[in-house]
């Protein structure tokens, strides 16, 4: 069935600057923006307290039954896990990571793609991840694919963790970033990659708004 509003999917590594430009170019269209890294980093949170160790041999089974009670919704920007606004509680960088080895996992993956495909199913959002175009809307009318520089995603994750109180130096930023981005691209299930037919946009040296005038230019047809 054709959408009403067309679907705008983004993906690419860590600090490619896709959550803000993301979030940019759904306020100027008027669509939804949905950010699909903080829905995994949630079922990180509640597995975190839970004391799920996803390279425990009991890890499958464990996520199976928390995720089968879970309620995570999402609100626009805002995500609810069991009715409570978790949504300052993504950032941290050790979420990030729990996030990507959690998100190897075909039981979590299941469960994120349900949810993410619902929250689309209408059309007219700007949803970003890894998986977007590649597997969670392969027939999104529009994909990019946003790259940069890695020392220059060091930076600015570097910036943006001093901005929320956490120290960390670039180069402590770059080896973070290049593991993660190892682990996301390598993993079996749905990995990081540029769909083939998704424009690759190179963000190093542009401002975000810069980007967003490129996407949105291409999304409104000029
Ligand atoms: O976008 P982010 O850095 O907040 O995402 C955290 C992790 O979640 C990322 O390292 C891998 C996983 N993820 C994923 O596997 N698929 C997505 N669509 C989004 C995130």
């Amino acid at each position: 069935m054709k959408r009403r509003r067309p679907i705008v999917a983004i993906d690419g590594p860590v600090g490619a600057g896709k959550s803000t430009v993301a979030r940019e170019l759904a306020r100027e269209l008027g669509f939804t923006y949905v950010n699909t890294g903080a829905m995994y980093r949630a079922v990180a949170l509640a597995a975190r307290s839970q004391g799920i160790d996803p390279a425990a041999a009991s890890a499958t089974e464990r996520l199976e039954q928390m995720l089968a009670t879970l309620r995570l919704e999402v609100d626009g920007p805002r995500l609810m896990l069991d009715g409570r606004d978790v949504t300052g509680e993504l950032g941290e960088p050790a979420l990030g990571d729990l996030a990507s080895r959690l998100s190897t996992l075909g039981v979590v993956r299941a469960r994120m793609r349900e949810l993410q495909r619902a929250a689309g199913a209408n059309g007219g959002v700007v949803m970003e991840g890894r998986d977007i175009g590649t597997a969670i809307f392969s027939d999104a009318e529009f994909k990019f694919y946003l790259d940069a520089d890695p020392r220059e995603r060091a930076a600015r994750r570097a910036r943006e963790l001093a901005a929320n109180g956490v120290k960390c130096t670039v180069e402590e930023a770059l080896e973070a970033l290049l593991e993660r981005d190892r682990r996301d691209r390598e993993r079996a299930l749905a990995p990081l990659r540029q769909a083939a037919d998704a424009q690759a946009i190179d963000s190093t040296g542009l401002t975000i708004e810069q980007v967003v005038a490129r996407l949105s230019a291409v999304v409104k047809g000029r």
